[in-house]
C-alpha cells in the first residue's frame, strides 16, 4: 500500500501518478506539467544537455520524495545509451514515505528500474558497475554540509519556498555552493525572484530554462552556461528594491 495517513496518490496531466502531502498541503510535482515530464524537462535534461560528455557524475537530488528526478536520470541515461558512471546522493526526511516507495504507482518508463527501486525502498543504497544511489533519511541540510566540491549537478526540488522555507535560504544555497564543483549545475522548478536573489547573492549566475509543454524553470551556475537565457539580475533588483532573499534568521523570528 502506497497511500497513507501522510499521503495519497494524484494522476498527472502527462498521465503519471504523482502523490499528495497532508503535511505540506501540496503536490510532489506539477499536477499541471506532470510529474515525468517535470523531472524531465526541469532537471534532467537541462543538466544532460551540459554534462552529457562526463565520463563520471556526481548528483546531488534534493530531495528525494518518490525518486522521480533519480528516475528520470536513469531513464534518460538508458535510452541514451550514456556511458558515464552515475553516483547519486539524495537526502529525504520522511523514512515512512522511502519504505512506501516499492508499492508506488510509476510510469511504465521507470519499468526497468524496478529492482533498483525495491533495493532503496528496503535499504537506502543501490550500487552496480555503473550506478551508485545513496539515500539519507534526515535532514538535507545537515546532509549537505558533508561534500565539498564534490557534485556535478543538483536537482533542487524542495516543497516551495512557502512551505518549506529553509531548503530555499541564502544560507542554504551558501552551503550547495561549497558543496559542488566549480562548473557544477543547479536546476530547479522555482522562479521566484526571492530563490533567484539568494542564487544570486551567492555569486551564482541565473539562467531562465524554457521547456516545450512546461512551464519556465531556472538553471544557476558558478561559471557562465552558454547558450541559455541569463537573467539580468541587476535589472530585476532595480525593478523591484524591496525583493530580499530569505534568510535563516528570518524563520526563526
Ligand atoms: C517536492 S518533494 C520532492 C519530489 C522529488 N524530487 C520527486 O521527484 O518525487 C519534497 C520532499 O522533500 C522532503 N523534505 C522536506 N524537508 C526536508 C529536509 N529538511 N530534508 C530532507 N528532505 C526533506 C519531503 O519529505 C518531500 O519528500
Amino acid at each position: 500500500m502506497f497511500e497513507s495517513d501522510l499521503h495519497t496518490l494524484t494522476l498527472s496531466q502527462d498521465g503519471s501518478f504523482t502523490a499528495y502531502s497532508k503535511e505540506y498541503d501540496e503536490h510532489y510535482h506539477s499536477t499541471q506539467d506532470g510529474a515525468l515530464r517535470e523531472s524531465l524537462h526541469k532537471h534532467v535534461l537541462p543538466a544532460f544537455s551540459l554534462k552529457e560528455d562526463q565520463k563520471e557524475l556526481h548528483i546531488l537530488d534534493i530531495c528525494f520524495g518518490l525518486g522521480f528526478n533519480t528516475l528520470a536520470t536513469l531513464y534518460h541515461h538508458t535510452q541514451n545509451a550514456l556511458n558515464s558512471k552515475l553516483y547519486i546522493y539524495s537526502p529525504e526526511l520522511d523514512d515512512s514515505l522511502v519504505a512506501s516507495l516499492k508499492n508506488f504507482t510509476y510510469p511504465e518508463e521507470f519499468t526497468r528500474f524496478k529492482h533498483i527501486i525495491e533495493m532503496l525502498s528496503e535499504h537506502n543504497v543501490y550500487d552496480d558497475e555503473h550506478l551508485h544511489i545513496e539515500l539519507f533519511v534526515g535532514d538535507a541540510r545537515e546532509y549537505i554540509t558533508k561534500f565539498h566540491n564534490t557534485f556535478d549537478i543538483v536537482y533542487h526540488d524542495p516543497f516551495s519556498l512557502k512551505t518549506n522555507p529553509i531548503l530555499w535560504t541564502l544560507e542554504y544555497f551558501a552551503a550547495i555552493k561549497k558543496a559542488i564543483k566549480h562548473d557544477a549545475v543547479i536546476t530547479t522548478y522555482s522562479t521566484a525572484l526571492r530563490t533567484r536573489l539568494a542564487l544570486y547573492e551567492n555569486n551564482f549566475n541565473v539562467y531562465l530554462y524554457k521547456s516545450d509543454g512546461c512551464r519556465n524553470s531556472t538553471l544557476a551556475s558558478l561559471g557562465e552556461l552558454k547558450g541559455f537565457e541569463k537573467v539580468d539580475m541587476q535589472h530585476k533588483i532595480s525593478c523591484n528594491p524591496d525583493a530580499k532573499a530569505l534568510r535563516d534568521h528570518d524563520l526563526s523570528s
